[in-house]
């Protein structure tokens, strides 16, 4: 009924019964904030309705209330990504509608989208006139908490309330007892010493005619608190944290006011939050209300960093987990199990006895006597404590840390109380990026594959991506990223997630063009330069381009990668890199180092050696440098940067490959084929040579990987290009260790660090390094989607304006599908086995086009928007 008189309504609205207006308007990348947005010339994206085939115009009005800002005028284009705004520079505060039309492929105008919103945030350190503040006590715990808070008066009507707000440290905002917003960890992680994500919030409605108060919490966080990994250190980026917010207010008659941080606020570190910590969890005292307030410290100079409004969608609480099991301890304690390793806190909603303490623990897995492993935390306390004020029952959790967990363990609740299940939720936090993609099979194993690398990126995206979300580390190390950025940019829109912290990686870079192990680098003085790690300033930038088209993300990374490209040239002798060391092909199962240079650091790094991953990666970053040059209309350099490419896949070839295409000059592995292969950097006449030889060693190891960090992610597409598709798939289906599917039969919920984290016979691995949500091996994601399934960008047309659709159909599967939200709407590619045939199913969204390569061989064909069905004969 709802619907029928909804499409009546607009039937009576709208003149044109056919009008099939653009949706899905976005201003910037996928995820941005429409409030508080980030850049003065936005640009502008939209999609076309399904029935659509083509766009060959497009009109965009941005207007600020009744005044026209910026009118395209009709533009014959089938643009419909990333058109920049025309108009004169946004300025700080500007609150902006815009809309698209657009004529489809038979030249009919199409109605007006309705209007999109875009508001600016405050856009440089000049909008600012507020003070650093912070409590001016000394504070006891390491790990404080501040407490900040000021009394106004609003007297006249209000029309409309903004708080513009960020820290050094994490923050949480309230106006009159209420949370300003729903985010968490909200300034995020950047590098703070050269850049400030500042957060803005419609207010308006907090506010009240009268008096009001605001109120902030001041967690340290990665700026004050204990980081990074394996040091005491507290504060890397200063000892104290500090809160900078304004709130700006405009009354209905016009006039407004501005409270921002001053010395006029009060603040206090006593207060019911004694610690927090990121690794260490947090310690709660109800009986410690807010006391001995005192004018706060307050600073006029802003500091250094950059001030601009965050430019991705915070941490949120994306969904809820309940237990699926709760069981008693020794001690009389319970250990709740949620079924799912995951990432965030635990709520508890309990019966509490006065003065008593209720102690959180958390672990990722049992031991065989069923207490928790905690042991892979390694110094990471991750304890949260609540100490009652009252009997009765209480609902409390955290805010300012974050566990990385499936079993939680309450002890010191009352001796009579029955567990219940409802005393734990689980509360998964991750920055908010929209899920785009999804793959299922025939497979349960490989559904679970697909399920772990899904969660293992939601908790390794809180705010940057991180190698593990649970031990003393949860850094932004960058091969981690680098093997993943490409499946996670299937999985979710993490357009606007991996540019900002690109950002990071450009204001992190040394000065002589290396780049940081992980980023933000939290002033680590460390660096392993190492080749696959590094790269991330070449290859993330690539990945996203080729799946989302933004050039932009080219032109803004373009000199990073030239300066990475000039510290591989700086090190090498008669074109090799003899010097290279770094994490080698990291984790590798079965290393067996040979005596000599690239053992130095144990059996962790693979077999590989590190001169030969050196020139591996730096030919493959001197060809994106290439291509971005060319894509950017930098024909000097395109061509330049070619030149050097070529030279070095020339010295690879004749130092590592005979003429057989086989290895010579550096043990055989796997890896060093795989990345031969795959990196384009032996000539097309060795390369099925090389295969065979890939395919021999996977043979010589029962149909097993024996690669690393950097040679699993390309293993199964390197082995299909050179014609053994079905030793990858092989490989992909084997279940005996080391496999994907091996961690999944001892219990696996997320990716693992190494294949044999815990195993079922002989229990946990190495504990000095044991993560149970590590992505890195979840990066086979990517080929599940492009090959298994079938989508695959074209670098040529990126963005999906133009795809590959070549589903592979394999002996162990009776169907498969994948489906992904393009940045022109629905793409999806399904087959199925039937009756001694293959049904495909392919959908190509609006503006794009496909070119099918058919499993039988036939010749490849062009597909048009809308759905597509094919059969074909099995081979
Ligand atoms: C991290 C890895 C990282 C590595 C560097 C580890 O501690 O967890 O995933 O890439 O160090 O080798």
């Amino acid at each position: 009924m709802v619907a029928v008189s909804a499409l009546l309504m607009s039937a009576l609205i709208s003149p044109d019964a056919n009008a099939k207006p653009a949706y899905a308007l976005t201003a910037g990348e996928g995820a941005a904030e429409s409030l508080g947005y980030a850049s003065e010339v936005p640009t502008f994206s939209w999609k076309l309705p399904e029935s659509v085939k083509r766009q060959t115009a497009f009109q965009i009005e941005v207007r600020q209330e009744n005044k026209t800002l910026w009118d395209s005028g009709w533009i014959n284009s089938d643009q419909s990504t990333f058109v920049r705004f025309g108009g004169a520079p946004l300025t700080s505060r500007q609150h902006v509608q815009w809309r698209v039309r657009f004529r489809d492929e038979n030249g009919h105008e199409q109605a007006w989208s309705p209007f999109a919103q875009l508001e600016t945030g405050l856009l440089s350190a000049k909008d600012w006139k507020a003070q650093w503040i912070r409590p001016s006590q000394t504070a006891e715990a390491a790990e404080p908490v501040g407490y900040l808070r000021r009394q106004f008066t609003a007297d006249k009507e209000i029309s409309r309330a903004r708080l513009y707000v960020t820290a050094r440290g994490i923050f949480e905002m309230e106006i009159n007892g209420q949370r300003v917003g729903s985010d968490h960890f909200a300034n995020g992680f950047t590098v703070y010493d050269k850049r400030l994500d500042t957060l803005t919030y419609d207010v308006t409605k907090l506010l009240k005619r009268g008096e009001n108060s605001v109120q902030g919490k001041l967690g340290t966080g990665w700026y004050a608190g204990r980081y990074p990994f394996g040091t005491k250190q507290i504060g890397p980026y200063g000892k104290d944290t500090g809160l900078l917010v304004q709130l700006e207010i405009t009354y209905a008659d016009g006039s407004s006011q501005t409270v921002a941080s001053d010395g006029q606020w009060e603040g206090t570190y006593v207060g019911p939050i004694v610690s927090s910590s990121l690794y260490d969890g947090e310690i709660y005292d109800a009986r410690r209300q807010s006391k001995d307030w005192a004018p706060v410290t307050a600073t006029h100079e802003l500091g250094e960093a950059r001030l601009t409004p965050k430019p991705f969608a915070p941490v949120r609480e994306t969904q809820t987990v309940t237990p699926v099991k709760i069981s008693v301890t020794q001690s009389g304690g319970y250990i709740f199990d949620l079924g799912q390793n995951l990432v965030g806190w635990a709520r508890v909603k309990i019966p509490v006895e006065a003065n008593q303490s209720v102690t959180l623990r958390f672990a990722e897995m049992l031991k065989d006597d069923g207490t928790l492993y905690t042991e892979n935390y390694r110094s990471a306390k991750s304890t949260d404590v609540y100490t009652a004020a009252t009997s009765g029952e209480i609902v409390w959790e955290p805010r300012f840390t974050f566990h990385g967990f499936r079993y939680v363990e309450l002890s010191g609740l009352p001796k009579n109380a029955k567990p219940q299940n409802d005393w734990v939720t689980g509360i998964v936090l991750h920055s908010d990026l929209p899920t785009i993609g999804s793959f299922d099979s025939s497979h349960a194993k490989l559904n679970q594959l697909q399920s772990n690398i899904v969660w293992g990126w939601r908790g390794n995206s809180l705010d940057i991506p991180t190698d593990c979300p649970q031990r003393d580390e949860r850094a932004g190390w960058t091969g981690d990223a680098e093997v993943f950025c490409a499946t996670a940019l299937y999985n979710t829109d993490s357009h606007a997630f991996w540019k900002s912290w690109l950002g990071s990686l450009r204001d992190d870079q040394d000065a002589d063009g290396g780049i940081p192990d992980f980023v933000p680098s939290a002033k680590h003085k460390g660096r392993a330069h190492s080749p696959g790690w590094m790269d991330a300033a070449t290859i993330i930038p690539w990945d996203v381009y080729v799946r989302t088209g933004d050039v932009e993300v080219l032109a803004e990374n373009f000199s990073m990668m030239e300066k990475l490209v000039g510290w591989y040239r700086g090190q090498t002798v008669d074109g090799l890199l003899p010097k290279i060391k770094g994490y080698g092909d990291w984790l590798q199962p079965y290393s067996k180092p040979a005596p000599g240079e690239h053992d130095w650091a144990g059996d962790k790094r693979g077999d590989t050696p590190p001169p030969l991953l050196g020139l591996a990666f730096y030919g493959r970053s001197a060809q994106i440098l290439a291509d971005s040059a060319r894509v950017l209309g930098r024909n000097d350099d395109a061509k330049k940067y070619a030149d050097e490419a070529a030279t070095v896949r020339a010295n690879f070839t004749r130092q590592y490959f005979d003429a057989n295409g086989k290895m010579q000059n550096a043990p055989e592995t796997q890896t060093g084929y795989v990345l031969a292969i795959a990196f384009n950097l032996i000539p097309a006449e060795l390369k099925a040579k090389a295969g065979e030889n890939l395919a021999r060693l996977v043979a010589e190891a029962g149909g097993h990987l024996r690669t690393g960090f950097l040679g699993t992610p390309f293993l199964t597409a390197a082995l299909d290009e050179t014609g053994h598709a079905d030793v990858a798939a092989q490989l992909l289906f084997q279940d005996s260790y080391p496999s994907w599917f091996y961690p999944i039969d001892q219990g696996a919920t997320t990716m693992w660090e190494r294949w044999n984290s815990y195993t079922r016979d002989r229990g946990f691995g190495d504990v000095a390094m044991n993560s149970f949500n590590h992505y890195a091996y979840g990066a086979i994601g990517q080929w599940m989607y492009e090959r298994v399934a079938g989508l695959t960008p074209d670098a040529a047309q990126p963005g999906y304006k133009h795809f590959i659709v070549r589903p592979l159909i394999v002996s162990q599967l009776e169907h498969a599908r994948a489906e992904l939200d393009t940045p022109y709407g629905k793409a999806s590619s399904a087959w199925k086995k039937q009756n001694g045939k293959v049904a495909i199913d392919v959908l190509v969204p609006p503006n794009t086009t496909a070119t099918f390569e058919s499993p039988d061989g036939a010749p490849a064909k062009i597909l048009e928007p809308g759905p597509h069905h094919f059969e074909v004969a099995t081979k």
